[in-house]
């Protein structure tokens, strides 16, 4: 069997509620659990037997960071990765129909497709077998799981057939309860699903032929949920294949502490050699920590539960690290506390300072508890309590408080913040 995986890494434009941390990096190269977001995904799929290519498509200019990604991924997981830049943003399916010659060159049987900004514990191969045991004439199968009535309205919902798991139904962001079933973003599509996009194709051409081309919305740009998904429910070529396994969304620096987490436990089977370990003369470790083989760590320090601490950052005497990730090269001084939080690249935080966030997370005993829908601020204009995000490059003084605060890059703090961001 060949098989390849398309990734959805979108561009520039995507990612601006992960802010202030998306300024730096595309997010789909975000560090989470000590690697980039979509290491975890090129991770998944190349376990499954027969994977020949991983194609990433988005909309992001090359720069170098891709393109390191691209090579020490392709080293490590022995894999052919390619990057395909759309001219613009051509949706969900846009793209892939875009570059289908070269997503069906060597005739692959099936190809997964997934969503950059979500995480989880793929299950990729059972979604292979479930899919083909559906008719030869199956497009394609979308990976489900369950959310709240709330939280479904935020997400593909789908109505199934509860004996054949057919989608029946499908609607894109209802606005009133439609299924508490929804979509994960992670689909196994057959080749044939470029039949019915081929005809959406064609369609948006007559529809758009008087269009400007240079004003109106690229006439390529196609949804899979809306265009694709929503008219093959009930043809018997849509199904869905459920999963409690740990999976969430990464729209937010706050669902990436979430992220955080469950990766470092997803290594305690996958990887425990990347979990930190008590020994003498180490850091004291609490539960699931990461630490780069660079890192300066003190002997003295805590870490844990749920801490990343990146490449060549450095943690002093005495600090304690929870819940949260410190980026490449961060130094945390002497007896500093960072708990909720994300420490930017480069940043510094003074001794006895204490930067502190609130986690927001609905139910952080469920694996799959996903999502965290809350705004940024209150009705009345207030931010909302969240982690705490420390951009890159920011001097954060000795002794000094900030708590459920952003602070953009660059900055040179220089006293206590409380729910503010800081511009
Ligand atoms: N290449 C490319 N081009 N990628 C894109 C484009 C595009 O024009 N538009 C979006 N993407 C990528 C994003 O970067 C992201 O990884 C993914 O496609 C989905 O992006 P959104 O358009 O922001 O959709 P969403 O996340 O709100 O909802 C989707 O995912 C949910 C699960 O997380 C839908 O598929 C929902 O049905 C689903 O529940």
């Amino acid at each position: 069997m060949m098989l390849k995986t398309i990734i959805l890494v979108g561009g520039p434009m995507k990612g601006t509620r992960f802010r202030p941390l998306s300024l730096e990096t595309p997010k789909p190269l975000f560090p989470v659990a000590g690697f980039p977001i979509i290491h975890h995904h090129v991770e998944a799929c190349a376990q499954v037997e027969g994977m020949k290519e991983v194609i990433l498509i988005g909309f992001y200019q090359p720069n170098d960071a891709l393109n390191r990604f691209i090579t020490q991924a392709q080293q490590q997981f022995k894999i052919q990765i390619r990057y395909l830049q759309e001219y613009t943003a051509l949706g969900t399916a846009g793209g892939i129909y875009h570059f289908r010659d070269q997503i069906l060159a060597g005739n692959p049987d099936y190809f997964f497709l997934m969503n950059a900004d979500v995480c989880g514990d793929f299950p990729l191969k059972e979604m292979l077998q479930f899919h083909m045991k559906k008719p030869a004439s199956t497009y394609c199968t979308i990976l489900g799981t369950e959310a709240t009535r709330q939280q479904s309205l935020t997400y593909g919902c789908i109505v199934e057939s509860k004996d054949t798991h057919e989608v029946m139904h499908y609607v894109e962001k209802p606005e009133t309860f439609i299924s508490t079933t929804i979509n994960c973003g992670i689909y196994l599509c057959s080749p044939t699903l470029f039949g019915p996009l081929e005809v959406e194709f064609k369609k948006n051409l007559e529809q758009n032929y008087n269009c400007d081309y240079n004003t109106a919305p690229a006439k390529e740009v196609i949804r899979m949920e809306q265009d694709i998904f929503v008219p093959l429910a009930s043809t018997g070529k849509l199904y869905v294949y459920h999963t409690d396994r740990f999976w969430s969304q990464i729209k937010s620096a706050g669902a990436a502490i979430y992220a955080n987490r469950h990766y470092l436990d997803l290594y305690q089977k996958s990887h425990p050699e990347r979990l930190a370990k008590n020994s003498v003369g180490k850091p004291q470790i609490r539960g699931d920590v990461f630490i780069h083989p660079s890192a300066q760590v003190h002997e003295t320090a805590v870490l844990g539960p749920n801490a990343t601490i990146g490449k060549n950052c450095v943690v002093g005497e005495g600090v304690r690290v929870r819940d949260s990730v410190i980026l490449e090269g961060a130094v945390l001084q002497d007896h500093c506390c960072v708990l909720d939080s994300i420490i930017g690249w480069n940043s510094q935080i003074g001794v006895w300072t204490r930067i502190e966030g609130t986690p927001n997370d609905p139910n952080p005993n469920k694996p799959f508890a996903k999502i965290e829908t809350t705004q940024t601020f209150t009705n009345d204009g207030k931010l909302n309590p969240s982690i705490t995000v420390i951009g890159s490059d920011v001097q954060v003084p000795s002794e000094v408080i900030i708590l459920n605060s952003i602070v953009l890059p660059n900055k040179e703090l220089s006293g206590c913040y409380k729910n503010q961001i800081i511009l």
